[in-house]
């Protein structure tokens, strides 16, 4: 397809996110469902009404975790409990569903249950991790709708660790489940990790780490535990891990916390070489029913057991929480040798005889610990180093980090704390979960009154329809960061972005700020953005309310992780005609991201597009798709001028392909300037048959509905403190 092809997607910042491999790529004979999604067909089986949160909210929790807390050590014939106890399997099954969040796109993450479905379930890094949701599968269906697959698979992993006496911070239920695998870009490669494909991160030849992707191989949740491309050094394992556990918001000590922490529990299995293995789940035979890899009862009986390749235990505690790990790291020097699958691994040289693992089915056996070279890494990295070495003397320190670093991985991509719920969310708030203190609900006449100041201060419905884009436009529904409440479009680092106008925008800020009285600025910025729209409707002959639900409260810079806002910034933004960097794929692809992102609709994503430029809200106010004489009155303008067959359009030289300009087809005269964004909407079929209804007889009002009732989505979509208020008691 065209995504394919051998050209090399990173430039500089872009990020790309859309397609790459698909599962029909990756699986081109997989039953295709599709047609059964056509025309608005839900493949949810709930009813419209079913509420998640409500459902949760009845669960006997306890019980619930009675009940798993009993599974860890209910070892079942056909898939044996090593050490007779299943937490450290639940415990990798559980991480490896939050672990493939990235920062980039808020994608990824363990908020919609997707480690169910292709290509998650297939990845090989998921190895045998069929077995773990199968195992859960009793609990699933005794709770029912109570509690999500998603959900249960991150309390599994909590209840694992407890039960192994680990240290855990809190869990906060509330992840719905999808029914369908969600469209994330993976990558473009046409190999899995394991055959043989490019490492991604060479800095030797300057490949850098494309945007968003957080794996430095496909396939992965993160790095290769042999090391980049197979090749056993810890030190170029360090390079990995540090870029991609950065790229799921972890820093250093989180990193070294979590992998040693994780590592305190469980073994690698690479009894065997695989070649006789079957294949993964998605490709499997139907008789299999859902199984992969590993499926014979013989090799499963006798142990032969093999999902990474690497063969071992890390301590000699295996079900136990403690320091072993970092006493051994630094305690023994380690060899390479090779696994019985053939995996380079580390083992200690000379162990004491204490410091060697029970054998997984035989406890009287002993066999020699291991580390992978991610492992090493944390003892030769000499940053990675001085924290393994705080936490090898400091068990407490590791304790806390360990639980706080584990709550963020499984929490990362719920949003705002509010949507945390159950007995067991933490009281503290982080700041990570980007807070936003409590707003307070203005009378109507205060609003009115501040409505109507806004439209006599002189600011333009432009300037007042981009400060209020620009504010709430950050939202993103992957992890539901960002949006108008907190007004962060005041703080760093937003108030800086180029797409933003940073003059224009602190001029406007600074006038509404004048005029907001006790109105919060979150408020004020989405209520004079709603004023200067029912302005502009007016002006067009429409008499209209933009109804705004006020409450919203105002983060400060001590609210804000500045830095962790960045991948927030748009690199393009069609609904404002911006482009920071050509991405490596199209810049109306871009467009269609960006709307996924704000969960619009593909008539809400026409309508605000067509919108926003007869308001004149292009970013550097380019004119741009303008294609209107009477900016700042809301019309269907962009529609009827674009369908016009009185003009003809040409690429603009040397820019790419990026400007168009429109000719009057019988003069000649240059008519408007458009950009691939404004085009698209004439050009793609789907696209244009929308924009005929805005621009036929009777639309022009369609039109007018559909662009506020998209706007107000917009800047509604983060409001989750009004929406699940009721489920906090
Ligand atoms: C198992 C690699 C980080 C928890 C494994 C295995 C490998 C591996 C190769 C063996 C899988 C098998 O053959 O069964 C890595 C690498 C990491 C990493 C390269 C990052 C650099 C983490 C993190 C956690 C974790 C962050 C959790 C906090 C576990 C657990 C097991 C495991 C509990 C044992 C599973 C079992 O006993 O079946 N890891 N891991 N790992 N990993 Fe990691």
């Amino acid at each position: 397809g065209e995504m394919s092809g051998g050209c090399p997607f990173h430039h500089d910042g872009g990020t790309r996110s859309l397609l790459g491999r698909t599962n029909r790529d990756w699986w081109p004979d997989q039953l295709n469902l599709e047609i059964l999604t056509q025309q608005g067909k839900s493949a949810d089986p709930m009813d419209e009404d079913f509420n998640y949160a409500e459902a949760f909210n009845t669960i006997d929790y306890k019980a619930l975790k009675d009940d798993l807390t009993a599974l860890m050590t209910d070892s079942q014939e056909w898939w044996p409990a090593d050490y007779g106890h299943y937490g450290p399997f639940f415990i990798r099954m559980a991480w490896h569903a939050a672990g493939t969040y990235r920062t980039g796109d808020g994608r990824g993450g363990s908020s919609s249950g997707q480690q169910r479905f292709a290509p998650l379930n297939s990845w090989p890094d998921n190895g045998n991790l069929d077995k773990a949701r199968r195992l859960l599968w009793p609990i699933k269906q005794k709770y029912g709708t109570q509690i999500s697959w998603a959900d249960l698979f991150i309390l599994t992993g909590n209840v694992a660790i407890e039960s192994m006496g680990g240290p855990v911070f809190g869990f906060g239920g509330g992840r719905a489940d999808v029914y369908e695998p969600e469209t994330v870009y993976w990558g473009t490669e046409e190999q899995w990790v394991d055959q043989g494909v490019e490492t991604r991160i060479i800095p030797d030849e300057g490949k850098a780490l494309e945007n968003p992707l957080a794996a430095i191989q496909m396939g992965l949740i993160y790095v290769n535990p042999e090391g980049p491309g197979g090749n056993p050094d810890p030190l170029l394992s360090a390079r990995d891990m540090r870029e991609t556990f950065a790229r799921m918001a972890m820093n250093d000590e989180e990193t070294v916390a979590l992998t040693a922490g994780g590592h305190a529990f469980g073994k690698a299995h690479g009894a065997h070489p695989a070649d006789t293995f079957g294949g993964a789940p998605e490709s499997e035979d139907l008789h299999l029913q859902g199984f992969g890899w590993l499926n014979d009862k013989d090799e499963i009986a006798s142990g032969n057991i093999t999902t990474s390749g690497i063969e071992g235990a890390w301590t000699p505690n295996p079900t136990q929480w403690g320091g072993d790990y970092f006493r051994l790291l630094f305690k023994y020097d380690y060899e390479l040798v090779k696994s019985p699958a053939g995996a380079q691994q580390w083992q200690p040289i000379n162990p004491d005889e204490e410091d060697m693992a029970p054998d997984a089915r035989d406890p009287s056996k002993k066999v020699p610990t291991m580390m992978t070279t991610a492992d090493m890494a944390l003892k030769m990295d000499p940053d990675y180093r001085k924290i393994s070495e705080r936490f090898r003397d400091d068990q407490a320190a590791l304790d806390d980090a360990f639980a706080r670093a584990w709550f963020k991985l499984c929490h990362r991509d719920m949003g705002p704390k509010v949507r945390y719920l159950g007995p067991e969310v933490p009281e503290e708030t982080l700041i990570w979960m980007d807070p936003v203190p409590a707003g307070s609900t203005p009378s109507d006449s205060a609003v009115a009154d501040f409505k109507s100041k806004v439209l006599d201060s002189g600011l333009t419905v432009s300037e007042l329809v981009k400060a209020a884009w620009a504010s709430a436009s950050t939202f993103r529904n992957s992890d539901n960061r960002g949006g108008a409440n907190g007004a962060r479009v005041r703080l760093e680092p937003q108030k800086n972005w180029a797409a933003n106008d940073p003059e224009e925008l602190s001029n406007v800020l600074g006038k509404l700020d004048e005029l907001r009285g006790d109105l919060s600025m979150a408020d004020a910025i989405v209520l004079a953005g709603a004023a200067a729209i029912e302005s502009a409707a007016k002006n067009g002959g429409y008499d209209v309310n933009v109804d705004v639900t006020t409450g919203r409260g105002d983060a400060t810079d001590e609210h804000t992780d500045a830095e962790s806002f960045e991948p927030l910034e748009p690199f393009a933004d069609g609904f404002r005609n911006y482009l920071k960097t050509k991405a490596g794929v199209k810049t109306e692809d871009m467009l269609i991201d960006k709307a996924h992102l704000l969960g619009l609709s593909i008539p809400e994503m026409v309508a605000l597009v067509g919108g926003m430029r007869v308001l004149g809200a292009n970013s550097g106010n380019s004119k741009l798709g303008v294609f209107t004489d009477r900016v700042g009155t809301l019309s269907n303008d962009f529609f009827t001028n674009l369908l016009t067959m009185e003009n003809e359009w040409h690429p603009v030289e040397g820019t790419q392909e990026e400007e168009y300009t429109g000719h009057n087809r019988e003069t000649g005269d240059e008519t408007y300037r458009a950009s691939r964004v404004d085009l698209v909407i004439g050009s793609n079929s789907q696209l244009r048959a929308i924009a005929e209804v805005f621009a036929e007889k009777g639309g022009d009002k369609k039109f007018v509905d559909t662009f506020i009732r998209a706007w107000t989505k917009v800047m509604d979509a983060d409001r989750f403190d009004i929406e699940y208020a009721k489920y906090h008691n």
